[in-house]
């Protein structure tokens, strides 16, 4: 197999945070911080996940501004239209030009009561409509006791890729439930232990070719200061950036960790 090159991808979840308005501002202030910094475009893909109501305002920023951030959603419907209300179709995100979707985030999972059935079912959605999902998947402290680090991540992938067709384009993102908005990341070789299986789990379902081609990235409390370390670890592709993603400085900072990764 060619040794594959793969662009990190730096991902920024706002979750439930700034209006469309908010959104605009913070989307600018971000563009101008890192023109202001000399940042390279290309070096490393930039995704913003806004709230539902935000995206058409990011959209259209990103569009007459020609800046180079990829947008996402933070959600999507099992369902591609119908009766179903309050329900967002991947049809829609498509049509705003999203390329990403968050599947899966462990917020959905315990205060949505998402399934690993649902976590499937929304991944195939995702590719139904042309969207890269973002599938998360972690293990709470208790899991981390019980089972270690790697069993539940493992089991909830394998879980949400079944029936995927091989090849399919996805990003997986180990987020340890632990870790979010705790200010206790995970450290750099936790988060490559874990990485480095659930790549295996891609090879198996999607093969050997998408598992190189595959961003694993991890989420939870990574910030300016960690976010090298992350990055020094071999399966570890990028971040899903949480709180850290919604103040301007530290996200450009992060986004930038080529500046101060010491390699
Ligand atoms: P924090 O970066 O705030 O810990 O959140 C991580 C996360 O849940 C991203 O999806």
């Amino acid at each position: 197999m060619a040794a594959v090159t793969r662009t990190p991808l730096i991902a920024g979840n706002w979750k439930m945070n700034l209006d469309h308005q908010q959104a605009i501002a913070l989307v600018q202030k971000l563009d101008w911080a890192l023109k202001d910094a000399k940042h390279e475009n290309g070096s490393v893909e930039v995704a913003l996940f806004p709230p539902f109501t935000d995206l058409r305002s990011v959209q259209t920023l990103i569009a007459a501004d020609k800046i180079s951030f990829a947008l996402g959603a933070q959600d999507l419907s099992v369902h591609d239209s119908g009766a179903y209300t309050g329900e967002i179709s991947g049809q829609f995100l498509a049509k705003l030009d999203c390329r990403y979707v968050i599947i899966g985030h462990s917020e959905r999972r315990q205060y949505h009561d998402e399934t690993d059935a649902v976590v499937a079912a929304k991944t195939k959605a995702a590719l139904r409509h042309g969207l890269v999902p973002v599938i998360c998947v972690g293990e709470t402290a208790e899991d981390l006791e019980k089972h270690g680090a790697s069993a539940v991540p493992v089991a909830q992938l394998e879980a949400a890729l079944e029936g995927v067709a091989p090849g399919a384009d996805i990003v997986v993102a180990y987020e340890p439930v632990w870790a979010i908005g705790s200010g206790q990341a995970a450290t750099p070789e936790q988060a490559q232990q874990v990485c480095a299986p659930l790549r295996a789990v891609v090879a198996d379902k999607l093969g050997a070719d998408a598992a190189a081609a595959t961003r694993v990235l991890y989420g939870g409390s990574v910030g300016a200061s960690n976010i090298a370390g992350f990055m020094r670890e071999p399966d570890v592709d990028g971040a899903l950036v949480g709180g850290a993603s919604l103040k301007v400085d530290d996200f450009a900072a992060i986004i930038r960790f080529q500046k101060h990764i010491g390699v």
